[in-house]
């Protein structure tokens, strides 16, 4: 088992000091995981910052499929995780970055409508940050395909007992983002509503 996270508060950082054979207690596998395109479907995979990690194991799974596409994005070649790894997968991979130290300058999303022309039969996955996912699935909207959102947001208990994940719906009331997703259909989501 491999974990990929980035130090952002207390927690993540008593993990990062972590002594290789030390004991960790986690829980998990929490929440619903992506589920494959149907069969006649490809996907294009869409991640920026630390969801990128989100999407490697689907990525791989799907790599065997013809006409899979991965768009990664950061904010420079250095925060660019898993290049590598996205590289081996034989997938058609393509990297944006803000100040363009790797692949092209601009942001991920600006890559999403041609990568729809070469897979037009892509689902489109999407995870990282939310005006990413947002821009992606108004993208998706507008081109017809379905989209699936990861939605990353700050969870305490992981099942759905301190409300602390709630995420707006779009035909009112809200979702736990870690007892009914992360994975959303990003039509549900009120995107205008969340932060
Ligand atoms: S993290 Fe507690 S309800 Fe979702």
């Amino acid at each position: 088992m491999e974990i990929l996270f980035k130090v952002t508060g207390r927690g993540t950082a008593l993990l990062s000091e972590a002594q290789s054979g030390e004991r960790v207690r986690l829980v998990g596998p929490l929440g619903r995981a992506f589920s494959d395109p149907p069969p006649g479907e490809n996907a294009v995979i869409v991640a920026g910052g630390t969801g990128i990690a989100s999407v490697y194991e689907l990525a791989a799974r799907l790599a065997p499929r013809t006409g899979v596409s991965v768009l990664l994005g950061a904010r420079t070649r250095d925060a660019l995780m898993g290049h590598e790894d996205f590289s081996k997968l034989g997938v058609r991979l393509q990297v944006a970055t803000d100040d363009g130290s790797e692949g092209t300058t601009g942001l991920v999303t600006d890559l999403l409508d041609a990568a729809i022309d070469v897979s037009p039969k892509g689902r489109i996955y999407v995870c990282g940050p939310t005006a990413m996912m947002r821009r992606a699935a108004e993208i998706a909207g507008a081109r017809g395909r379905p989209c699936v959102a990861s939605l990353e947001n700050t969870m305490a208990c992981g099942f759905g007992v301190c409300l602390g994940c709630a995420t707006p719906l779009r035909e009112g009331g809200f979702a736990l983002t870690c007892r009914d997703g992360p994975m959303f259909d990003a039509t549900q989501i009120a995107w205008d509503k969340l932060a």
